[in-house]
Formats: structure tokens, sequence, C-alpha cells
């Protein structure tokens, strides 16, 4: 490791054969103890799938609307990452949750086999969000080249091999997106995609309203969509984790808030990388049908 460098990069390690980051992998008994409340809501994803839009649509929901009861906090503190714990002051997930009172929205990219029981036993609801493989991944790339917690991206031709085989940090997005669609019925998950968000953010504003029983005006909904829009969200400091110090999310690098686009990975795979994804791609998916678009 280089010198200056040891607090962070945490290396990854397997839990249950999934690889986390070792904060998170040496604190697992704990994160898979968590017990939340039934009125807790959960929003799982894989990595950059679009959770911070989430988080920030949902909030605005819960507060009718209020931007400036939505800038009360940033992101992580409004709405707490469940398994997180990492240097200060990006605050652990379990302390925050501690400190609040239910309901909260708490976030997590566990996997759905490692998101602890409690949620599904007290009949949390949940929402999950799928972002494609391949603008899910050169959303990664650039997340693993600024955020220096985790693992060194490494070059491109390199990440996308590690992205097919489920070496990055929360294990294969394969596997991910397949766990909790499989489980949705069952588990009462609202499963959404990244691109639908892009295509209509208001149908999907509603259908979250809807599955969370709640109700705002339409007026309400159209200034939802309007503050969450991807411009208005980079320049807002409560969403756009300028909260995180340059020594963590070095945005000089790449900003958290990057592209905000369907289809950026066209920018990035060679044909032959292309090709080879998508062979593999069919094979690691072809056991169940998840209604992804922008793949070709
Ligand atoms: P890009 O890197 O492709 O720009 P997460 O919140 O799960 O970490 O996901 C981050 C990704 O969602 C980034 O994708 C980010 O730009 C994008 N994103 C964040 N807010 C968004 C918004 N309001 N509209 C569209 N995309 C958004």
């Amino acid at each position: 490791e280089k010198a200056g460098n040891s607090l962070t990069r945490f290396p990854l390690i397997p839990i249950r054969g999934v690889p986390l980051m070792s904060i998170i992998a040496n604190n697992f008994d704990s994160i898979w103890a968590f017990n939340p409340d039934p009125s807790d809501l959960l929003i799982a994803t894989y990595p950059k799938a679009g959770t911070t839009w989430t988080q920030e649509i949902i909030d605005l929901l819960i507060n009718n609307g209020d931007a400036e009861a939505c800038r009360r906090a940033p992101t992580p503190v409004r709405s707490p990452f469940l398994e997180i714990h990492s240097p200060p002051p990006i605050p652990s997930g379990l302390d925050l949750l501690k400190k609040m009172d239910p309901p909260r929205i708490i976030k997590t990219h566990l996997p759905f086999q490692l998101v602890p029981q409690g949620f599904w036993e007290n009949k949390c609801k949940a929402i999950y969000v799928a972002r494609n493989a391949k603008d899910n991944m050169v959303s990664y790339y650039h997340f693993d080249r600024m955020n220096k917690t985790q693992p060194e991206p490494g070059p491109w031709d390199g990440y996308v091999h590690k992205f097919m085989q489920g070496q990055l940090g929360w294990g294969s997005w394969y596997d991910h997106v397949k766990g909790y669609w499989v489980e949705r019925e069952k588990r009462n998950i609202l499963y959404l995609f990244y691109e639908d968000m892009k295509e209509n953010p208001a149908r999907v504003v509603r259908t979250i309203m809807q599955y969370l029983d709640l109700s705002v005006s339409d007026e309400v909904i159209d200034r939802i969509v309007e503050l969450t829009s991807f411009k208005n969200m980079k320049d807002n400091p409560m969403a756009n984790y300028s909260c995180v110090p340059p020594e963590v999310f070095d945005m000089s690098i790449s900003p958290f808030m990057r592209k905000g686009e369907v289809g950026d990975w066209k920018n990035y795979f060679t044909p032959e990388q292309l090709k080879m994804f998508d062979e593999d791609y069919e094979k690691q998916m072809k056991d169940v049908h998840i209604p992804f678009r922008s793949l070709i």
C-alpha cells in the first residue's frame, strides 16, 4: 500500500462468497443482527444504479415536496447507509440508525441474501432500483477512480472482466439484480429501473408514492421531478456528496454527479469487449428474464 493511503482503499473480503470492503466485512455480524422497525423503508441497489436519486425522491415525497426540509442534512445523514462504516465524517450506518426514530429510509447495497432477515420478518417495504449492466459498470468504474475507500479500478479492460466475474465491491451485478427480482413478489419489493426513471420520472415518482401509501398533488409531483433532475441534484450540496472530503471522494477525478445518462457505455466498450460482454451476459442472465433496456 502506498504511503498515506493506509486509511483508505479497503481490500475486499468475501462474506458468504460476496466480496465486501473490509470495513463492512469485519463488522458483518452487527449488520446481520440489525433489526429494523416495520415502518422502516429499505432502498436496495447495486452500487451506482441510482440510489441517491431514489433517496431524494422518497425524502421529498415524505416531506410533500418541501425542498427546504430536504436540505436539512446531506443524503447519508437523512437516509443512513446500513452497512457503511467509513472514515469520518461519513457516519456509520448502524450508529446513525441507533440515534434515529423510525420510520427511516435505509440504504443498502447488500445482495438479497445478505440483507438482515429482520427486514422480511417485519414485512418492511423495500424498493429496488436496477440499472442496465453496461451503464452501471461505467458509472462504477468512475466511482472507483474517485472513491478512495474502494479498491483501485485499474484499467478499463481489466475492470470489465472484474465486473463480469463479480469481483467488485458488493459482488456480482448479475446475482444482485436476479436475487431481488426472484424475491420481489413474495417480499412485496417494488422493483424499479433507472432507465424508466430517466424516460418518465413523473410516472416513477407516482409509482413510488402509491407503493408508500402516500398522496401528494400533481403539482407536488412536478416539483419533485424538477428538484430531482440531474442538474438540480448536482447543484444541491445536500444531495451531491460534497459533504465528503476530497481525501475520500476526489471529485476532481470524477464528480459523484457525473453524467446521469442512459447509454454512456457506448463511449467505453470496444467492439471486442461488447461481443464478449454480450455473450457472457446471455449466459449469466438466461435463467431469469428481467426486462432491462438499453442493451443494444
Ligand atoms: P453516472 O456515473 O452514470 O453519472 P448511486 O446514487 O447509486 O451511487 O448512483 C449514481 C449514478 O446515478 C451516477 O451515474 C449519477 O450521476 C446518477 N444520478 C444521480 N442523481 C441523478 C439524477 N437526479 N438523475 C439522473 N441520474 C442521477
